[in-house]
């Protein structure tokens, strides 16, 4: 009986202030809504629209080597990470610009594109056919598809890309030509700035400095 009672106090205490704590918190969510889905008071520079001409472009096409450098000149050197800065809190934190993730997912998607194309693979890649462990590039060919597939349906990009007639021999057939287009773009300059300013990452994820003058 004692040894029940014991047991029926503890539930108590430990089980009504909990219930209690829930309640409240699923009160304060009813009034306050849910938190922001985006993250709130950080600074993001402002970029413009610009009109952009968009043509087809025979070294990003070309699957050779002879394309590498072109790929990799599109990210900086610290790989598109910035130091953002927390308006409200004043704390600093390291982060990767999404466009330059985008971009890093494509880099990695060609290259292994290119290694199964030769029948020379360099060291490591022979695991894209063998390993589908954590770490292996089939797992990280795997998140940039499903990443890139996410980043695609949020920008949600509705310029229009017509539809037309290809002659081809005695027949037709249609094709969409997304280049030989205007498209309305957001300025990139102020990222590649940000990010050439911020430099390599420091071990520190959070650095808090006094000053914020450039
Ligand atoms: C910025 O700081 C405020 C106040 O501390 C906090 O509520 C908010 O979540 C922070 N934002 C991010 C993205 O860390
Ligand atoms: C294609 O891209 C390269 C590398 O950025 C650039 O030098 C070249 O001018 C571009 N060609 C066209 C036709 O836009």
């Amino acid at each position: 009986m004692r040894a029940n009672a014991t047991l029926m106090n503890i539930q108590q205490v430990i089980f009504i202030p909990l219930l209690g704590t829930i309640c409240i918190a699923l009160f304060y969510l009813s009034i306050r809504g849910p938190p922001p889905p985006v993250a709130e008071d950080v600074f993001l520079p402002q970029q413009s629209l610009v009109a952009k001409f968009h043509l087809d472009n025979s070294t990003f096409a070309d699957l050779s080597h002879e394309g590498d450098a072109a790929w990799e000149a599109l990210l900086p050197a610290n790989k598109g990470v910035v130091l953002a800065s927390n308006l409200t809190s004043g704390l600093h934190f390291w982060a990767t610009v999404a466009m330059f993730h985008q971009l890093e997912c494509l880099v990695m998607i060609r290259k292994t594109m290119q290694n199964l194309g030769s029948s020379s693979p360099e060291p490591g890649d022979r695991s894209f056919h063998a390993s589908t462990e954590a770490d292996s590039v089939l797992d990280a060919v795997g998140y940039c598809f499903d990443y890139l597939r996410q980043s695609l349906l949020c920008s949600a990009d509705s310029t229009l890309n017509p539809v037309a007639e290809l002659t081809v021999g005695d027949g037709h057939v249609l094709i969409t030509d997304g280049n030989a287009l205007w498209q309305q773009c957001r300025d990139t300059s102020m990222i590649y700035d940000w990010a050439i300013r911020s430099g390599q990452p420091s071990r520190s994820p959070l650095v808090h400095l006094q000053n914020q003058d450039p």
